[in-house]
């Protein structure tokens, strides 16, 4: 059980966040699109594939109904924009293709990411898909070009799943199951995405799901609590119930024993049977990315730029040669320490002389106020070179973290008012 303390810290600190990504959140400014390149390094590039044959209630990502028409299309502009980016001088070492449902179009897929391994100096691929897409032939078609296939699940509870909608099209939780355990081990990571604290899960619910992903054994899971930004919020209540944070806590407590001892590394919300596998949350592992695809992001020194969201403005922008990128916004500098300090504490541990290096200030006199009221709440220890999260501080930057997804929800919602899906 959670004390009164910790339930009034955790209060306490959601609705900070929360005024904190209303204020800082927000794109507005327009913009001409990405700068060339600041620094000759590589960096990461998302694309984003938004189709989807279904829409699930608590999904908020960009998505439209998917046809093979549209799908054609969208393809060969992103294809152009790549090219755009490639020109202005950009290199990248990482790819990950989020959605929607990237492998909704297999062979655009893979043309696409045989595409960007000729132009860049790519050395790792993670993408993402639904249950329907992972048949032993498909994902063996993907073999030395994904070196990382995370699918979601959400569940594998069934009453839970004809709730949400995606019994009827992906299957039961046994079905799922067995899917994807005759594709384990084709390539080199298979993640399984789950969710938890859905209205009406229970603990005995979410254990069953923890243990039947342990007998499943991929290589790595992403456990995220359930977000209910404004984007969702109605189909959530209307689909799954009244939602409430009342067992999100100890359902996080409940995670962690359940997976330590065969996910022992934790990055934030994410697990691994091993400490050196990739993991997707680009945003948090990666200070600067580049985003293409219609919906995305990137973020390049100080700056947050983002994409058209409506597909056929998309296409318009790219067939005049124009920058996808409409809108952006600069943070200031002690924006993005905070934003610093809690990606870093989110994944357990903050190094002071990275901190030092980023920003040029130490963090203890940059952030004095920060870190005393974090050790009040008994969230942080402070060591000599270090900052490193307690138990309650696991859960605490959880909780930043979810509402910092939220914000960018938010900036979602503004761009997709008026779009037709
Ligand atoms: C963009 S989705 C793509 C997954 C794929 N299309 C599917 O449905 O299986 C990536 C993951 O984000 C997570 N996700 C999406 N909406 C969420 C929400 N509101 N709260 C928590 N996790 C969410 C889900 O676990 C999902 O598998
Ligand atoms: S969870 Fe996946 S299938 Fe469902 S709407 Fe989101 S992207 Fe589409």
């Amino acid at each position: 059980m959670q004390s009164t303390q910790s339930k009034i810290i955790t209060s306490a600190t959601s609705y900070f966040m929360s005024q904190y990504t209303k204020h800082y959140l927000h794109v507005e400014k327009p913009s001409l699109g990405l700068p060339p390149p600041p620094e000759a390094k590589k960096y990461l590039l998302y694309i984003h594939v938004p189709f989807c044959t279904m829409f699930c209630p608590y999904c908020s990502f960009n998505k439209f109904t998917y046809t093979k028409e549209a799908a054609t299309k969208y393809y060969l502009h992103l294809r152009d924009e790549i090219l755009h980016v490639k020109e202005l001088g950009y290199d990248f070492n990482y790819l990950v293709i989020g959605g929607g449902t990237p492998l909704i179009d297999e062979e655009e897929l893979i043309e696409t990411i045989e595409f960007v391994k000729k132009l860049f100096s790519i050395e790792h691929v993670s993408c993402e898909t639904d249950p329907n897409h992972i048949q032993k032939e498909t994902v063996t078609r993907l073999k030395g070009l994904v070196d990382r296939l995370s699918v979601g699940v959400q569940t594998f509870d069934d009453a839970l799943l004809k709730k949400l909608g995606r019994y009827e099209k992906f299957g039961s939780g046994d079905e799922v199951y067995e899917k994807i355990s005759s594709m384990l081990g084709i390539l080199p990571i298979t993640s399984v995405d789950l969710i938890f604290n859905f209205p009406s899960q229970t603990e005995e619910g979410l254990k069953r799901d923890l243990d039947t992903l342990k007998k499943l054994r991929p290589e790595q899971t992403s456990v995220y609590p359930l977000m209910t930004s404004s984007l969702v919020k109605n189909s959530v209540k209307k689909t799954l119930g009244a939602f409430s944070l009342e067992n999100e806590f100890n359902f996080f407590r409940v995670i962690k024993e359940s997976l330590k001892e065969s996910y022992p590394s934790r990055h934030g919300w994410s697990f691994s049977k091993e400490n050196d596998l990739i993991i997707d949350e680009y945003i948090i592992d990666n200070e600067e990315y580049v985003g293409v695809g219609s919906g995305s992001f990137s973020f390049l020194k100080d700056t947050l730029y983002l994409n058209e969201f409506a597909l056929d403005q998309y296409a318009s922008l790219i067939q005049e040669k124009r920058s996808a990128v409409t809108k952006e916004r600069t943070f200031p500098a002690n924006s993005q320490m905070y934003y610093r300090m809690m990606v870093d504490l989110f994944n357990g541990k903050l190094s002071k002389k990275k901190f030092a290096t980023m920003f040029g200030e130490n963090i203890n006199d940059a952030l004095s106020k920060e870190l005393m009221l974090l050790k009040f709440s008994k969230a942080i220890k402070e060591h000599k070179e270090s900052i490193t999260t307690t138990e309650f501080g696991d859960y605490l930057f959880l909780v930043m973290m979810k509402e910092f997804y939220m914000g960018m929800d938010r900036i979602r919602n503004d761009a997709r008012k008026n779009l037709t899906l």
